[in-house]
C-alpha cells in the first residue's frame, strides 16, 4: 500500500510533508506533488505534516479521489525528487478551501 497526494494540495503544495519521508518519494510539480507508490514504504509519517490534510492512505481513498492513484504514479514517474521543504506556493492561502482544483493541475 501507499499514500497519495489528492486534490487540496494543488495550488497549495506546502511541502511540509516533504520533509520527514524517510525513502524521499515525494516528486515536484509546478503546483502539486506525488508519491511514488513503489517507493513509500507507507510508514505514514507525512499524514500529519500537511496542513490541508491532502495526503491519505491508498486504502482510505473516497471513491472521488480514486484517481488520484494513478495520478500520483504517473506523475512520479517524470517529475523530479523533492527532499526538503521550501514553504508554500505564493496563493496558498487563498486556494487552501477551494473545490474542483483538478482543472488546475499543472503536469
Ligand atoms: Fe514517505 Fe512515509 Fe509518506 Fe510514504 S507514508 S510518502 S514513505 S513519509
Ligand atoms: Fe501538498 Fe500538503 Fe505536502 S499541500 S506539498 S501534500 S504538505
Amino acid at each position: 500500500m501507499s499514500y497519495v497526494v489528492t486534490e487540496g494540495c494543488i495550488l497549495c503544495k506546502h511541502t511540509d510533508c516533504v520533509a520527514v519521508c524517510p525513502v524521499n518519494c515525494f516528486h515536484e510539480g509546478p503546483n502539486f506533488l506525488a508519491i511514488n507508490p513503489d517507493e513509500c514504504i507507507d510508514c505514514g509519517l507525512c499524514e500529519p505534516e500537511c496542513p490541508l490534510d491532502a495526503i491519505v492512505p491508498e486504502d482510505s481513498l473516497k471513491p472521488e479521489q480514486l484517481q488520484f492513484r494513478t495520478l500520483n504514479r504517473e506523475l512520479s514517474q517524470r517529475w523530479p525528487i523533492i527532499d526538503k521543504s521550501k514553504g508554500q506556493l505564493p496563493d496558498a492561502e487563498r486556494w487552501a478551501q477551494a473545490e474542483h482544483k483538478l482543472q488546475f493541475l499543472e503536469r
